[in-house]
């Protein structure tokens, strides 16, 4: 079995920031799930379909292409909200799920998965699971820094609607809802900046991470 940290949350909580730190301090790959549901909402613009569409979705979801999560083009706020629609067809999520949990399974040492369903649905058996929150003014404040300083400013309020607008859809879809697993450690990033914040999310993970590397290296 590989070793699994299971990192989710909601909009612009910091969870991939934190995944990204965290699989560098381990040495463990990283999947950004929800480049999956970009790329799928990606699909589905670029051939002018209707995201609330099942059937354009689903043909999206069947044709992405997951070397291309590194593309810029899916990182914008139209195609946050779009992935937000595809994703809660059961159908879209089925077609990602085996691509996570082939990553999960040959990933070595370990993989850090970070999304929304990683600890409740695609790794229920995670090592570690963490669900990162803070309040919603505070992620959307977050944002429109990083928009600022990418040169990209816009509306701080139009940011925090949008933002909660794609929680509450991710909140209440029939599948795979946004929810912290039952075993999952939570942390909330209100009052922590990125050092501080990986800092708790390094030492919540590292007892049970440690322990499965010790076991592995036993067996
Ligand atoms: O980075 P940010 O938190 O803004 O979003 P993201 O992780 O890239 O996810 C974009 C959208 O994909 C989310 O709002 C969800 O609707 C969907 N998603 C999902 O349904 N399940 C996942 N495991 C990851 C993302």
């Amino acid at each position: 079995m590989t070793i699994v940290i299971a990192v989710d949350g909601t909009a612009a909580s910091g969870k991939g920031t934190l995944a990204k730190r965290l699989a560098r301090h381990f040495g463990f790959a990283h999947l950004d799930s929800g480049s999956l549901y970009r790329l799928v909402a990606l699909g589905v613009v670029q051939a002018h379909g209707d995201p609330a569409n099942e059937a354009d979705a689903l043909k999206a979801a069947r044709a992405i292409d997951p070397k291309r999560a590194g593309d810029p083009v899916i990182r914008t706020a139209e195609i946050a909200n779009v992935a937000s629609v595809v994703s809660a067809f059961p159908a879209v999520r089925a077609t990602l799920l085996d691509f996570q949990r082939a990553f999960a399974a040959t990933a070595l040492p370990g993989a850090v998965i970070d999304g929304r369903d990683i600890g409740t649905v695609v790794c229920p058996d995670a090592t570690a699971k963490l669900y990162v929150d803070a309040a919603p003014e505070v992620r959307a404040h977050r944002r429109w820094l990083e928009l600022q300083a990418a040169g990209h400013p816009r509306e701080e309020s139009a940011i925090l609607a949008e933002i909660e607008a794609r929680d509450a859809r991710d909140r209440n879809r029939a599948v795979a809802p946004l929810k912290p697993a039952a075993d999952a450690y939570l942390l909330d990033t209100s009052y922590l900046d990125i050092d501080a914040a990986f800092a708790a999310a390094l030492a919540l993970v590292k007892p049970g991470v440690e322990n499965a590397l010790k076991a592995r290296q036993g067996g």
